[in-house]
């Protein structure tokens, strides 16, 4: 287990509130970070590279503020997420504000995270890159970044399918840095099972869409509340990457659900091609809405949480079973 000296003694819970594409948001993020959970937003949020300067600076001032005001509060570090895809034009320019504004975490997916680790290890900052396969976990490893984020199935926007159970410790067999687990964790005693599996930190989407802080519009998040596990949809229809998506959404946008059951591929059907337009008509969330039933703002959130985190802290071990010295 390996929590970065940036994190330690900084948080109410050892969760990262997950970037999110259209959800997350500078207010997500500060409100995430105040309440002792780390912050953090895709960088694409931001329309343009200007709009990103100008976000950075109003958490870097937000969270400056906080620390002045409340020095013995935890208040945590925040994050970005650079999606670094070859179709993404704007990662230059985005990773160069992130060393301006000396962001202190930045997550990669969809690429090799190399140059990133450079710039950002430059000014003391942390790469994290999220991975669905121990395969790829050891291909970031070898970039030499500072922790993997182990996207296990049933999570929210580009999910895997591997069981959190067997890809944690998959990747705990050869991992001691820092690792983070993703998929299907919408409570507190979620969290702790991650930590007693081998995570260092849990990675949170999908309960934080149903937030007041979240960007998400209203419908969006009632959707979350009203859905239950077995309307989360895996398909490859919308982008191409397979992902979980809402079905109630996917009808609405006149999606069959026979078409998805089968491979269909590269959004091309209902003639969906543009990725953006597709996230924002058709709605992500992974298995966690299972249990999630409201609408709370980010501090009422972390404080249940962490009231659920400490009952699950001190469970005691089955009355099944006899310790023999
Ligand atoms: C609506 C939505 C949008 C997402 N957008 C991104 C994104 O832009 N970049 C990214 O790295 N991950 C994205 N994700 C994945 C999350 O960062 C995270 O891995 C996932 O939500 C964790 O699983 P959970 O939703 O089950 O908690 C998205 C997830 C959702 C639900």
């Amino acid at each position: 287990m390996s929590v970065p000296e940036a994190f330690q003694g900084r948080m109410r819970l050892p969760v990262i509130a997950a970037p999110m594409f259209l959800v997350s948001g500078p207010e997500l993020v500060l409100a995430a970070c105040r309440s002792g959970v780390a912050g953090t937003f895709p960088a694409l949020n931001a329309r343009t590279p200007e709009i990103l300067d100008e976000w950075l600076g109003g958490i870097d001032g937000g969270l400056a503020a906080q620390r002045e005001a409340a020095p013995d509060a935890p208040c945590a570090p925040y994050g970005v997420n650079l999606i670094l895809h070859a179709s993404n034009p704007r990662v230059k320019p985005d990773l160069e504000l992130l060393v301006k504004h000396r962001t202190p975490f930045v997550i990669t997916s969809l690429g090799h995270p190399g140059e990133v680790v450079e710039a950002v290890k430059s000014y003391g900052g942390l790469v994290f890159s999220d991975v669905i396969h121990a395969y790829h976990a050891k291909k970031a490893i070898a970039a030499g970044v500072d922790g993997v984020i182990a996207v296990a199935g049933g999570a929210g926007g580009h999910a895997g399918t591997q069981s959190p159970f067997s890809l944690v410790r998959e990747i705990r067999e050869f991992w001691n840095g820092t690792l983070i687990l993703a998929g299907s964790m919408s409570d507190g005693a979620s969290v702790r099972a991650a930590e007693i599996m081998g995570a260092d930190f849990a990675y949170m989407g999908t309960r934080f869409i149903a937030t007041r802080e979240s960007m998400a519009q209203p419908e969006y998040k009632q959707m979350v509340v009203d859905s239950a596990a077995g309307d989360i949809v895996y398909t490859d229809a919308i982008s191409g990457t397979n992902a979980n998506f809402m079905w109630p959404s996917l009808e609405k946008a006149g999606f069959d659900r026979t078409q998805l059951s089968i491979s269909v591929g590269k959004g091309k059907i209902h003639g969906i091609a543009d990725e953006a337009k597709a996230w924002r008509d058709v709605w992500s969330a992974g298995h966690g809405v299972a249990t999630i039933h409201d609408i709370p703002s980010v501090a009422e959130l972390v404080a249940r949480m962490g009231a659920e985190y400490d009952a699950a802290c001190a469970t005691p071990p089955s009355k099944a079973c006899v310790r023999r010295p």
